[in-house]
């Protein structure tokens, strides 16, 4: 007889296996179906884990090369051991991966490795990786399949030279060339670990700045530090074909718009022009679960598809494709599906670029309050007048309120600086608890810090900065 679940949740990335932990915790008998060897989905094997793991490595290899010199320490001869970067990379994911299978222990989920395909509502069939198959039965399925990268034309990924950012994250030597596709997360923060490294980089981005889809004022900003620290950029830039030559690879550039042509060699291409919802294998289609155009999940408030019992969380649905916001949601579906009323503030989803300076913001940007007709005020403050920023020898980059003008609500806060990924968790929790800029400047902060900057800027949107 096939074995009977209250939860069998498809996917252990960061959306699936907190459902899973969540759904246990709430008393629902609960499995965790995944194809790879071992948990954690794209974050933890692929993604945020690795990335950040080498973002930290090749950062500290820059600062031990070139970056001390102003604090009086000067090293001599600081050389790269690749290997052990990646070996001490391996070492991270392995511990958090297993970390997550302990969890799923401790919690009594249990842990299925195999492929999952949908037979019906309630109904899914596992191929186990050794092709031994079986029927389990559940009265709530929640797929949570995550994301692939999306391919370009004409550049077919080998993993060796021209690479997805997974080959990114593993390769054996420093490319002497690398041109990166996309400036956008991945090609920022992978393209900056290996011009850190010793890569010469050149990102071609195909709209007028790198990350479009943030507040007009940080792309650019980051993009004048990170050329001032060797990356090359080419904006506005299509990539017309590749060839693939015995030692590198040709590109063939044209203005986005249509032009002149010109070529760029590397050794390394990486493409990274966004990544597509992942639910191949799942029988879907043959089922009737409605998607969009874009390929993502169509889902009730609830999470729940058109298909009563089947739920969809995390990349695979509509959103930003990020790890957080998959966990919140994994854990909203469960809570939703035992009777509690979880609800998630999409407004209040931070995002972060893990670059040096990181930009990191919530809310909304002023693009999308001035296409909403919102009236605002905004509050800004740069690091070069912090005083912790000084002391620390990182004064680039700056932090901006945006406020409601006639309720001083906060709206949006963006920030590119030092360690703006973890100032950014002070805005989120202000803005879930629907605070004014007024209530951040009058929140007493500790001096010297980093986050002062972001009470400054809250007293600039009523114009009365201290400190400029
Ligand atoms: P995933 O993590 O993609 O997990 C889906 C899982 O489902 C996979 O393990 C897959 O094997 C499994 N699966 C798919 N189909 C089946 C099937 N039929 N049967 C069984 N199993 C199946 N986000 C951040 O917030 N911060 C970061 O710093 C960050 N860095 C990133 C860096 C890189 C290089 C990449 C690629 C992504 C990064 N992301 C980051 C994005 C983040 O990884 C995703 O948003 C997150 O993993 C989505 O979680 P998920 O649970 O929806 O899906
Ligand atoms: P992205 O959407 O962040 O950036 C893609 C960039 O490529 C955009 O700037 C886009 O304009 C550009 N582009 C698209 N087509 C192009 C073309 N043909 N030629 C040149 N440029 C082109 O996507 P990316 O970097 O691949 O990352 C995928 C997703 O993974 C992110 O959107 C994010 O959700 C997640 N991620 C999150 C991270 C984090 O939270 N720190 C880190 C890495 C990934």
């Amino acid at each position: 007889m096939a074995e009977r679940y209250d939860v069998v949740v498809i996917g252990a990335g960061p959306g699936g296996y907190v459902a899973a932990i969540r759904a246990a915790q709430l008393g629902m008998k609960t499995a965790c179906i995944d194809s790879r060897e071992t948990a954690g989905g794209t974050c933890l094997n692929i993604g945020c884990i690795p990335s950040k793991a080498l973002l930290q490595s090749s950062e500290k290899f820059a600062e031990a090369k070139n970056g001390l010199t102003e604090h009086g320490i000067k090293i001599d001869g600081a050389n790269l051991d690749l290997a052990a970067m990646m070996a001490r990379k391996d070492k991270v994911v392995t511990t958090l991966t297993r970390g997550v299978e302990f969890l799923f222990r401790k919690n009594k989920v249990e842990w299925i490795k195999g492929s999952a395909r949908i037979a019906a509502p309630g109904r899914i069939g596992v191929t186990a990786n050794g092709g031994a198959s079986q029927e389990i039965e559940a009265k709530a399925i929640v797929i949570a399949t995550g994301s692939e990268s999306i391919p370009l034309p004409g550049l077919a990924i080998d993993e060796q030279r021209i690479v997805s950012s997974t080959g990114a994250l593993a390769l054996d030597r420093v490319p002497e060339r690398m041109a990166v596709i996309g400036g956008g997360y991945i090609g920022l923060e992978l393209g900056s670990v290996w011009s850190r490294l010793g890569s010469k980089v050149t990102v071609v981005e195909f709209l007028d700045r790198i990350l479009p889809n943030m507040d007009r004022e940080l792309g650019p900003a980051l993009q004048r530090l990170l050329t001032r620290s060797g990356i090359a950029f080419k904006l506005a830039t299509k990539v017309a074909g590749g060839e693939l030559g015995n030692e590198a690879v040709t590109l063939q550039l044209e203005p986005a718009k249509g032009g002149e042509r010109e070529t760029l060699g590397a050794d390394v291409v990486l493409v990274a022009i966004g990544r597509r919802p992942f639910a191949n294998g799942l029988g879907l289609d043959e089922i009737g679960v409605v998607r969009d155009p874009a390929g993502r999940i169509t889902v009730s408030e609830n999470f729940e598809t058109n298909m009563p019992g089947i739920y969809a969380i995390g990349d695979v649905i509509r959103g930003p494709m990020l790890a957080h916001k998959a966990e919140e949601e994994g854990i909203a579906a469960v809570e939703r599906l035992a009777g509690q009323q979880t609800e998630i503030d999409y407004d209040a989803i931070p995002s972060v670029v893990y670059t040096w300076p990181e930009v990191a913001a919530v809310g909304k940007t002023e693009e999308e309050l001035k296409a909403a007709g919102v009236e605002y005020r905004t509050g800004k403050f740069p690091f070069s007048a912090n005083a912790r920023a000084r002391t620390n020898a990182d004064t680039d980059g700056f932090v901006k309120v945006l406020a409601d003008a006639a309720t001083d609500r906060v709206l949006g806060v963006h920030i590119i600086g030092p360690d703006a990924g973890t100032m950014i968790a002070e805005a989120a929790l202000a803005m879930e608890f629907g605070a004014s800029a007024e209530d951040i400047a009058r929140t007493c902060h500790a001096h010297p810090t980093l986050p002062e900057a972001l009470k400054e800027a809250a007293l600039a949107v009523a114009g009365r900065a201290i400190h400029i």
